[in-house]
């Protein structure tokens, strides 16, 4: 018998696993290293968060300078990479992959071209963490060209050396140089997802860079843990879900109608609830107004879908109590932007990369084997052979 105490909720809620110096996420305020996440998304770059979280402090000038020379002398993919992403038109045609699936391929690919790729010394992770962070945003918008069966958008260099990380991610994306409200609403957004504690796919990459695994490989495993849709993927689940109250309206429903429905059916709602934040997520509103004004300026169309989304948010307040997660204004916002929906959890790993990166240093800079015990409720013992 097991003299173990049993795990106190289920899914370890409100468990503390583990200490982190990274982030700190907490009902009144989420901090990155010390830094709150409006100051944050109001006065910093996405490559200096990429800075912060991963160096490990707010980078002056200089320090600056270097870090984005790097991360644009990283963007381009090597061949081998290049050739995977063009089989995959098929695989897309056929529907038998998802651009998540790709990715998480792509990084694992990646991991067996890489000259550190068994070395997790702090000075190779590091090296590795930027190289990740460069080339992400180049598989996404070369992945997002073949399923348009368009040429690559510049792959000798990943993109153009001019652009920020957010314009070329869309540059990439697209063939077309991003207006400046599409790049910071963009820049905002990665910001916003880059770190968030012990999240699934960060405690998913503790566990395994925990075994003394290496990077690439702790940042496949937590690219398929983001991929569901309780996680990470409710970015895109929110905005099909969007679409159906969209054409429930077309059809002569109401909103009101449509969340009877759901509460009637129990439907999860997507986007909608959080594990930590009971009293809503800092960095929903924040997005939301970024997302609402530039739809203002894209068209009826957008309008239309904030204001379906604020109704429905109204609706899960006044009658279950539960908030929106910055998934809800992220498909709204990414919508608006023009991007296609499957690529929305993939851009939610260009961010995030940092923050996983930074955990899995930060793990084997102070490791311990991460293996929790289980309470046993299967059948008694018995005998095989009687
Ligand atoms: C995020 C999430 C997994 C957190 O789960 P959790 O901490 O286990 O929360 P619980 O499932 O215990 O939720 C508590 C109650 O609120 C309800 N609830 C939570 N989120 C809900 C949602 N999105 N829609 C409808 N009801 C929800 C639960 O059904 C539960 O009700 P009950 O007590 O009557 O059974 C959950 O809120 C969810 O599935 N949200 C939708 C997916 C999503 O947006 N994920 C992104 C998170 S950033």
């Amino acid at each position: 018998m097991s003299t173990a105490t049993p795990s106190p909720t289920a899914g370890l809620a409100g468990v503390i696993a583990g200490q982190t110096s990274i982030c700190s996420v907490e009902q009144g305020a989420l901090i990155y290293r010390g830094f709150e996440i409006h100051d944050l998304a109001e006065n910093a770059s996405f490559e200096e968060v990429a800075h912060l979280l991963l160096v490990g402090h707010k980078a002056n000038p200089s320090e600056l300078a270097s870090f984005k020379d790097e991360l644009i002398a990283n963007r381009a993919l090597p061949p081998v990479v290049i050739d995977y992403l063009k089989t995959t038109a098929s695989m897309f045609a056929d529907n038998t992959t998802v651009p998540m699936d790709v990715l998480r391929t792509c990084v694992s690919i990646l991991g067996n071209l890489d000259a550190d790729s068994q070395d997790n010394s702090p000075e190779a992770e590091l090296r590795k963490a930027k190289r990740l962070t460069a080339k992400i945003p180049t598989i996404i918008g070369h992945m997002q060209t073949v399923i348009d069966n368009k040429p690559l958008v510049a792959p000798e260099t990943g993109g153009d050396a001019k652009l920020s990380h957010a314009a070329n991610l869309l540059y990439l994306m697209t063939g077309e140089k991003p207006e400046d409200k599409l790049t910071h609403t963009m820049d905002v957004s990665l910001i916003l997802y880059a770190e968030h504690d012990y999240n699934a796919s960060t405690f998913a990459s503790r566990v395994i860079a925990g075994t003394l695994s290496d990077m690439h490989g702790a940042v496949t495993g937590a690219i398929a843990a983001l991929k569901g849709p309780l996680h990470g993927g409710a970015n895109e689940a929110a905005m099909d879900m969007l679409k159906e109250i969209l054409e429930h309206l077309d059809a002569g429903g109401t909103v009101q109608s449509f969340m009877d429905n759901a509460f009637t059916e129990k439907r999860k709602l997507m986007g909608f609830g959080h594990r930590v934040y009971k009293n809503g997520d800092h960095r929903a509103p924040i997005l939301h107004a970024l997302g609402k004004a530039m739809a203002q300026s894209r068209g009826e169309e957008f309008v239309r879908l904030f204001k379906v989304g604020e109704e429905v948010q109204q609706i899960m307040d006044d009658q279950k109590n539960i908030k929106p997660n910055v998934d809800f204004p992220c498909g709204m916002a990414y919508y608006t932007m023009g991007i296609p929906v499957p690529q929305y959890t993939p851009i939610f790993v260009a961010s995030r990369i940092t923050g996983w990166c930074a955990h899995i240093m930060e793990q084997h800079q102070n490791n311990r084997l991460i293996r929790p015990i289980a309470e046993y409720v299967g059948p008694p013992e018995s005998k095989w052979n009687g």
